[in-house]
């Protein structure tokens, strides 16, 4: 009888010692943004070098925790991986590579084919032969390296005008407008089973948005393979043109690829340059900065709001909308300190500074509990 009694309390001991550890288990799990998106799209961050060496202990952390997928934010640019005719520097997009692998993130590797970024050898190659040596080389080498080791490539970036047109760079000087439609043929040849992405801003809007499906249905008319394409989202708080997003998702769709948001931020800071084109600056002017000691309460808000209407409107198109990757971990991190104008401080992103939460964060989050009661 005793004998029972003892086991009876010490069975409840440890029911009650598991409840509680498995409390503390719930309550030390953070709420993280790829679990919670899980059944709807993969949620992606850009990496700079210092996040890819994990010299950085706070991103360290928050990287696997949050993403599933992401973007090398520089280091496989023509001007970092190819550096002089013939030499490459893999080091770092080798280190990405075991990273992914180490935290289980996929790697969308960016960018082949850009008019940005270049090294000067390239701008200083005269005769069209050369170009074309350089501009196969380049994709054969670069993806073939990676072939099997990243999940997609955006094959050509940023190659249209506002209007539609085709974009005034090198790529079209020296090879006719059909240098896309061969980026992909030999990326595909390089890279058989990665998948094959158009990526561009403002792409969502009518006329830039009706020169990309031209260029994808070229692309695909010619029998060469495309996946998808990247409306890259660099947005204004309060101006997130929803309408035209949703439109974007519809019609691209509808040419059977995948849509994603390859480049999200929302500025909160003033500038006259519409788009992301990097070539485009500002001067420098304190009234141009005018956050630099914390980000007023309206402003909080309203970015939160914008990010909860832009993930809801992702969400009504699942299986659609494949991925969502943000530019950048945390604010800190965000080229829009230093774009277009230098020095400023800026709060595009869901993490702050110390890499905690923001509203909008939990604004995002909260969509899929709303959903699931
Ligand atoms: C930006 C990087 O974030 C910066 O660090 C760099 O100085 C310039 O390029 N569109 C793109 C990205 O496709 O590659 C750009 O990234 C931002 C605009």
């Amino acid at each position: 009888m005793k004998n029972k009694f003892v086991g009876i309390m010490y069975s409840a001991t440890l029911l009650i010692v598991a409840c509680a550890s498995s409390r503390n288990a719930m309550a030390q799990k953070a709420v993280s943004l790829k679990d919670v998106f899980k059944n709807d799209f993969v949620i992606g961050t850009a990496l700079n070098a210092t996040q890819i060496e994990e010299k950085d202990p706070k991103a360290a952390l928050l990287v696997p925790q949050q993403f599933n997928t992401a973007t090398p934010e520089n280091i496989m640019k023509a001007e970092v991986i190819h550096p002089q005719w013939g030499t490459y520097q893999f080091d770092l997009a080798d280190k990405l590579i075991a990273y992914g692998k180490k935290n289980n993130i996929k790697i969308n590797a960016h960018t082949l084919i850009w008019h940005s970024q270049l090294p000067q050898f390239v701008r200083n190659i005269q005769s069209v032969d050369s170009f074309k040596t350089f501009f196969k080389n380049h994709i054969t080498t670069v993806a073939g390296r990676y072939s099997g080791k990243v999940f997609s490539w955006d094959v050509v970036n940023e190659a249209l005008n506002e209007d539609g047109t085709m974009r005034q760079s090198i790529f079209l000087d020296k090879l006719g407008d059909n240098y896309v439609t061969e980026a992909f043929r030999l990326a595909q040849a390089a890279s058989p089973n990665t998948e094959l992405y158009y990526n561009d801003y403002n792409n969502e809007q009518p006329a830039k948005r009706a020169g990309c499906i031209a260029l994808i249905k070229k692309i695909k008319q010619a029998g060469v393979r495309i996946d998808g394409v990247g409306i890259q989202g660099h947005w204004h708080a309060g101006k997130i043109p929803l309408k035209e997003i949703e439109e974007s998702i519809i019609q691209y769709t509808a040419l059977g690829i995948k849509v994603m948001i390859t480049e999200l931020d929302i500025e909160v800071l003033p500038r006259n340059v519409e788009g992301a084109d990097v070539s485009q600056r500002m001067k420098e002017d304190p009234s141009m900065n005018p956050y630099k000691n914390g980000l007023p309460d309206s402003v909080q808000q309203q970015l939160a709001s914008d990010y909860e209407a832009l993930f809801k409107l992702f969400l009504k198109y699942p299986g659609k909308v494949t991925r969502v990757t943000f530019w950048g971990v945390d604010d800190g991190q965000s080229w829009l300190n230093n774009w277009p104008v230098k020095g400023r401080v800026n709060y595009p992103l869901l993490f702050n500074r110390e890499f905690k939460p923001k509203p909008a964060f939990y604004k995002v989050i909260a969509l899929k509990k709303i959903e699931q009661e």
